[in-house]
């Protein structure tokens, strides 16, 4: 169902890779509630994925860019400025890569130039992004952007490894930068952090079907899904919530809230009845 809460909006989406994305349903539902967009991904992501697809669906044009590469994001935004004719009302970033995650190192083992890439693609990319929109002057006042995050920002879980590092930098960037385009040009920066997703980069998380599963039990309302996540980043580009801003949003059914729920803790006693404890992990998993 179209509310037309976009109607006369343009804006960007960055991170459709393939339907699964996070990126790809937001781009879709944008489209429903009135928008226009334009997509970016990698130059790989453009060869590998099918982001042309969604581009032919929403009949829009695609600017290749590695987000941690200025030129690229400043080509972006003019490019996207050129197509509409004007500046965007919003931008969503969906952009995360980890090295390390990707050649299995972990925590303890980090490889710091896999770390610095880590850093550079999932957070400075968001800093570079809004400083480029800055200087370029491309978003209309009352503007909205968007970045996804996790909870491993916040609290610690197994396998997110250096992501969770990542992810808490990204929401320092939407509060420091958020301040200053707030106060500056009245365009908010905000990040939602959102329930454990089937999608390519979720599955590279260490125990992502048990990651969801203990989520899924713990939150009331069970996981949120890539279209729900969707529905929420549809209300933060639209005009009705306009003085949001500077927020790390949870979207995750509860989760962040909960210490200890009646259905992970039945999960819990069946697992200790059939001797699944600690001592059947492997040596190098106790350490992780
Ligand atoms: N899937 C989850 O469980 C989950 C949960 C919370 C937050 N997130 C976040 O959502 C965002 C989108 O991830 P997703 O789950 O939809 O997976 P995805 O794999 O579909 O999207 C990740 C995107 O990042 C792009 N990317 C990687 N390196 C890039 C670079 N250098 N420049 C530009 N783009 C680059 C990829 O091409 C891809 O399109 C990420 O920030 C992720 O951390 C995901």
């Amino acid at each position: 169902m179209s509310f037309k809460l976009l109607e006369g909006k343009k804006g960007i989406i960055f991170g459709a890779l393939n339907a699964e994305s996070i990126a790809w349903k937001i781009a879709e539902r944008a489209a429903e509630e009135g928008a226009k967009i334009t997509l970016s991904n990698t130059q790989v992501a453009i060869r590998m994925g099918d982001v042309d697809k969604l581009a032919e669906k929403l009949d829009t044009i695609v600017v290749a860019a590695d987000a941690t590469n200025i030129d690229d994001l400043e080509n972006v935004l003019k490019k996207s400025i050129e197509h509409f004719g004007g500046k965007v009302d919003f931008i969503l970033h969906s952009i995360g890569m980890s090295p390390n995650v990707r050649k299995k190192r972990v925590y303890n083992d980090l490889d710091y130039n896999y770390l610095k890439s880590t850093f550079d693609i999932s957070a400075v990319s968001f800093h570079k992004l809004l400083q480029s929109a800055w200087k370029l002057d491309a978003i209309n006042e009352w503007g909205s952007v968007v970045a996804l995050s996790y909870v491993a920002a916040q609290r610690t879980f197994y396998g997110y490894n250096d992501m969770a590092d990542a992810k808490a930098l990204l929401e320092s960037i939407a509060r420091s930068f958020g301040y200053i385009y707030g106060r500056e040009k009245k365009v908010r920066v905000n990040t939602i952090s959102q329930s454990p997703t089937i999608t390519t980069a979720g599955s590279g998380v260490r125990g992502l079907g048990q990651l969801l599963d203990f989520s899924e039990r713990m939150s009331p309302l069970g996981n949120a899904d890539g279209d729900e996540c969707a529905n929420y980043c549809i209300t933060l580009f639209s005009d009705l919530t306009k003085k949001v801003t500077m927020q790390n949003l949870f979207h995750d059914g509860g989760f962040s809230s909960m210490g200890m729920s009646l259905r992970a803790m039945g999960q819990y006693e069946k697992g200790l009845k059939i001797g699944y404890g600690l001592e059947t992990l492997p040596d190098k998993d106790k350490k992780a």
